[in-house]
Order: C-alpha cells, then structure tokens, then sequence
C-alpha cells in the first residue's frame, strides 16, 4: 500500500475496494450515532493554498470523530519555497504529527511535499488531481449500483474532477465517458495513465465531443464548474466556450434515468441550471455527505498502516 495518497491512480483495485468498504461502514456507525476513536491522540495538519467548505470541514471533523485533532496552516504563514523549502517544511512536520492533507496549485509540490515527509500526505486538490473528491463519488455511486455496472458521463471542462474520475474508472475496470469542447480536453498524460491502467482492468473510458451524443443511455451525468481556482482571468472566455456542454433539461432529456452530480461548488445557470442541480435526480448533497466518510477511510488506512482492527 503507497504511504501517500496523491492520485488513486497508485493505488489497486482491491485497496480502493477496501477504502470503499470503510468508508461505507463508517457512513453507517456515523449514522447509529457511533465514533470508533480508531486515530486518538493524531495530528493531521491541514495547508490550504486554495479556499475550501467541504474538504476542510470535512477533514478537520473526520479526524476529530476518530479521536485526533487537526492543525490549520496558511501559505502565507508557512511560506513554502520562500520563507523555506518544502524539504525542510516536510522534515519538521514529520517530527511532530502524524499525517499532513495539502490543497496546493501545483501538483509536484504535493509530490515534493510526500517524497520527503515521513508522514502521509494526502491530496486534497492539486490544479491537477481531486482524488479524494472520486473516493466520495465512488461511495455515492456504490450506494445506487455496482459501479462496475455503472455508464458516468461527465460533461464540461477537463479539469482536475473529471481527472481524477478518469483514472478511478481506470483502474477499477469501469465505464467513463467524457464530453468536453476539443480544445479543454483532459490532459494527454491522463488518457495515456488511464488505458495503461484500463488494459488491465477493462474499463472503459471514451471522449466526445458532442455532449447529447455522450450522456445517452448514461446512469450517472456529471460536471463541475467550467472555472477553477486560479483560472478567474478565462471566466468570461470559458463561459462562451462551455456553453453547449451546460447541464440542463434539454441535455438531460436525452438520458432521463441519469441520477446528476457536482462536486460543488456550483454556479446555478451556468455549468448545470438550478432546476437540474435541485431536483429529485441530484446527488450532490450525497457526494458532499460522504466526502466525510471516504476520507475517514483514507485518513485511518494511511495514518494507521498497520489497520484498525
Ligand atoms: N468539492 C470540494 O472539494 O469542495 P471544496 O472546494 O469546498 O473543498
Ligand atoms: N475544479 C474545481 C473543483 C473545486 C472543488 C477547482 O479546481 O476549482
């Protein structure tokens, strides 16, 4: 098992069919009103380069639920690579907690950040990955089918999300369609990891350009917001670009059993309309409600290596 948890792309089959099994389990003790303190005493810290509501909250009361407690810190009070290296920030971490959840820019920091701490670290958004954001989706889908049995059409940008989707997909063996404009396609190292990975476990993972065409027959349509963080320059440009792949009734009509998802945040009207994002087919409170769970499963197998039993 990797000591980190970067890109679910390091991880097999079985371990994230493990996660899953966790973090389904945690969901229900959760829900019986039960607190398994299966991490008391850890320290996770938790540096956010980007804003968050969901993977801070959820992370700072995940490791508080089992019994450990979390740390906060600030770019500008850590100041990676100027006030020091990232080297030295991992070194010192690693002295004194047990485990550190990133939000960064860029990707190769999570990854300097993970080659030289002791401690896990764990990815929560890089401009490239979101893959603890696939583990909560997984959990959503698991709740309704088998997700290898599953058609998840995601529709719009080919952003860090549908990245992360891709490759989950990818090693899991299941079916992935992606319908973005030609010119915001996911990018190439994406689709060269995921048939790689796709060889082995049969999944399959096609592209299109016409979104009415890609959503057809799907059990699952999803998107995300055409403009993520560090991208607000391009909003107007993106807006016009994006346009066609917007999810809405016309759209859905064309797959009318599709259960919807979004990681949030949304913005109504733009990548889905508010009517789709608020009725009887969204799962996105679903999503959101079991970010807390898989990563519970995640911060327990990686901070705790041994198991919990
Ligand atoms: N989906 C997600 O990661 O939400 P936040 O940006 O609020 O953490
Ligand atoms: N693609 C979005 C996801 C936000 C959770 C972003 O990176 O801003």
């Amino acid at each position: 098992m990797p000591k980190d948890f970067l890109t679910v792309a390091d991880w097999s089959a079985e371990e994230l069919l493990g996660l899953l099994a966790r973090a389904q389990e945690l969901r229900s003790l959760h829900r019986a009103g039960q607190r398994p303190q299966t991490l008391q005493g850890r320290t996770l810290a938790m540096y956010f380069e980007k804003p968050s509501l969901r993977t801070h909250v959820t992370f700072e009361a995940g490791i508080a639920q089992l019994g450990g407690h979390a740390i906060v810190l600030r770019p500008d009070q850590v100041g990676i690579g100027t006030r020091e290296s990232a080297l030295d920030v991992a070194l010192n971490l690693s002295l004194w907690i047990d485990g550190l959840m990133a939000r960064t820019f860029s990707h190769e920091l999570v990854e300097q950040l993970a080659e030289h701490a002791a401690i896990p670290v764990i990815n929560g958004l890089t401009d490239r990955l979101h893959p603890c954001q696939a583990m909560a989706d997984l959990q959503t889908i698991a709740n309704l089918m088998n997700p290898r049995d599953a058609t998840i059409c995601y529709v719009g940008d080919g952003n860090n999300v549908v990245s992360s989707l891709i490759l989950l997909a990818a090693v899991l063996g299941m079916r992935c369609r992606v319908a973005t404009p030609s010119s915001h396609r996911p990018p190439s190292w994406v689709d060269k990891k995921a048939a790689e990975l796709g060889a082995v476990s049969g999944a399959e993972i096609s592209w299109f350009e016409d979104p009415e065409s890609a959503v057809e027959g799907a059990d699952f349509i999803y998107t995300d917001t055409w403009t993520s963080m560090g991208q607000e320059e391009e909003a107007e440009e993106r807006r016009k670009v994006f346009a066609p792949y917007q999810v809405n009734r016309r759209l859905v009509a064309r797959a009318p059993k599709a259960w919807l998802m979004h990681c949030l945040p949304a913005h109504r009207e733009e990548e889905i309309t508010g009517e789709m994002l608020d009725g009887d087919r969204s799962l996105i409170y679903e999503q959101a409600e079991n970010r807390l769970h898989a990563q519970k499963a995640i911060l327990e197998r990686v901070m705790r290596p041994e198991g919990v039993e």
